[in-house]
């Protein structure tokens, strides 16, 4: 009989690429994927600390599975992830019906711990943090068709000091670039249309060629767009601190990098950027976003806030609104601060009240969906590239596309323009979907590959 396995992501791009990794090697062994849990001789929970609320949905739904254990006593549990490595000991105290647990860092270890749980039924850890833990040799089950995720570099070397995730992910390692490479080329030759290299810190990449010349990331994207016409390629998350001209000029150069900047900012107040240990200034950071912009005009630019840091006073959250109005995102993540047990945030007096937090928290939320709105409506009119991704979800005979800076577009049009590139013009706008249509006619240059965007050939494949 064959087994089968359910595995549940929480948590970032860096979990779910793990989890399509996991999932190679497990149906490497012959195990097949589960409908649902009830139906799954093996359960992987993928976890996520970064946010009180993501350790406790997880620690919840972790709790309901001691029901289907009972039930099936050969079930295999596991936890992975961030909460497996941070907190192995009270996982296995508080939760006496799991069987494994495998830290960020010791995937490569996946396949043998689940023979030996299977031989002996003996509970198994290991978080040891693996000098090469980039998985070799295993070929990931992507989840999607069309857009891939490519880990380039494991780790963070920063300190930021609210955030848990360098205990969480170790030290930085690069992955080599023909690696990587190679790895995009087999995708687009698999008929994928974009890649999204990940990484905690993509832009820190420091990796070392075939003749042992170092590579930075603006290095990196020249070469993989290179050696891939046509494959659109996107990148997260890049830090400010560490995003220099080379990055810069790599994207304004590079035809298959997206002109599309993921900058987390976290606060506006250079005070607050101080306690935060994020080695930038409020002025340093507008300064970036102009040399940006200088590069690349029709940039779109994204960011991450965190609203209700320990002592932010009412000046400093006026100073995180004005410099959302001063830049103008076009879309970002905001979060109430939430205090992590062993980052230093957390030993910090000056802890805000939940009602402050969430008072910040909606009016940036406010704020910002009225700017990213006009933003899109300005583009009513104009004529962008898209790639067709899926169905529309809610709307049949509609369509999911994409431009490159990462906008959601709706489009009517046939399914067989699933997977193709188009140009198409905007014809309505809200704060988070436009909506256009295809020229006549556009889908049927796209069927030829002969969609010309911006004078050169986008759909070719990969070299
Ligand atoms: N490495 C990336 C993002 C890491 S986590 C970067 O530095 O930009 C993703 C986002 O979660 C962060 O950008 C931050 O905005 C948020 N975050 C991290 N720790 C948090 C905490 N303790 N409370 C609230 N938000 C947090
Ligand atoms: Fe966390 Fe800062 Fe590292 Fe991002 S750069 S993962 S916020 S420590
Ligand atoms: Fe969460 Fe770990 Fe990613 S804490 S955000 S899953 S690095």
């Amino acid at each position: 009989m064959t087994l089968k396995y359910h595995i549940t992501t929480f948590g970032c791009q860096m979990n779910v690429y793990d989890s399509e990794m996991m999932e190679g090697i497990i149906a490497s062994r012959g195990w097949e994927r589960a409908a649902s849990e009830a139906d799954a001789d093996l359960i992987l929970y993928n976890t996520c600390v970064v946010r009180e609320g993501a350790e406790q949905r997880a620690m919840g739904r972790l709790a309901q599975l001691a029901a289907l254990k009972r039930a099936n006593p050969a079930l295999v549990v596991g936890v992975t992830g961030c909460m497996a490595q941070k907190e192995a000991e009270r996982l296995f105290e508080a939760l006496p019906h799991l069987d494994l647990i495998l830290g960020t860092r010791a995937i490569p270890r996946l396949g043998p711990m689940l023979d030996r749980v299977l031989a002996t039924g003996e509970r198994q850890v290991c978080t040891e943090i693996l000098d090469d833990s980039f998985v070799a040799d295993v070929v990931p089950i992507r989840q999607r068709p069309l857009k891939a995720l490519v880990n380039i570099i494991l780790g963070c070397n920063k300190n930021c000091s609210y955030c848990i995730v360098p205990q969480t992910r170790g030290r930085e390692v690069s992955q080599a670039p023909e690696k990587i490479i190679a790895e995009a080329r087999t995708l687009a030759e698999h008929g994928y249309k974009e890649i999204t290299l990940v990484g905690q810190n993509v832009n820190s990449y420091k990796g070392i060629g075939e003749s042992g010349e170092p590579v930075d990331f603006g290095g990196l994207l020249r070469r993989v767009s290179a050696a891939c016409p046509g494959l659109r390629i996107r990148y997260i998350t890049s830090h400010p601190r560490d995003c220099n001209e080379a990055h810069i000029s790599a994207v304004a150069e590079s035809s298959g990098v997206c002109e599309n900047f993921h900058l987390p900012v976290q606060s506006g107040s250079t005070r607050v950027l101080r306690k935060m240990y994020r080695g930038y200034s409020r002025e340093r950071y507008l300064h970036l976003i102009d040399r940006v912009r200088s590069a690349i005009p029709d940039a779109t630019l994204s960011t991450d806030i965190i609203v209700g840091f320990p002592t932010e006073t009412e000046d400093d959250f006026r100073e995180t609104m004005s410099l959302m109005e001063a830049v103008r995102f076009d879309s970002a993540y905001m979060y109430m601060y939430s205090p992590r047990s062993g980052t230093r945030a957390a030993a910090d007096h000056g802890e805000l009240s939940i009602e402050v937090k969430k008072a910040r928290l909606a009016e940036l939320i406010e704020r910002q969906e009225a700017i990213q709105a006009e933003i899109n409506r300005n583009l009513i009119g104009t004529r962008v590239e898209v790639v067709v991704e899926d169905n529309a979800p809610r709307t049949p005979g509609d369509l999911l596309a994409r431009t490159r800076g990462d906008k959601m577009v709706i489009i009517p049009g046939p399914a067989d323009w699933i997977g193709r590139l188009m140009e198409v013009e905007i014809t309505d706008a809200n704060g988070h979907t436009l909506h256009a249509r295809a020229d006549q006619g556009a889908g049927d240059g796209a069927r030829n590959g002969s969609i010309s965007v911006g004078g050169e050939t986008s759909l070719s494949h990969c070299s």
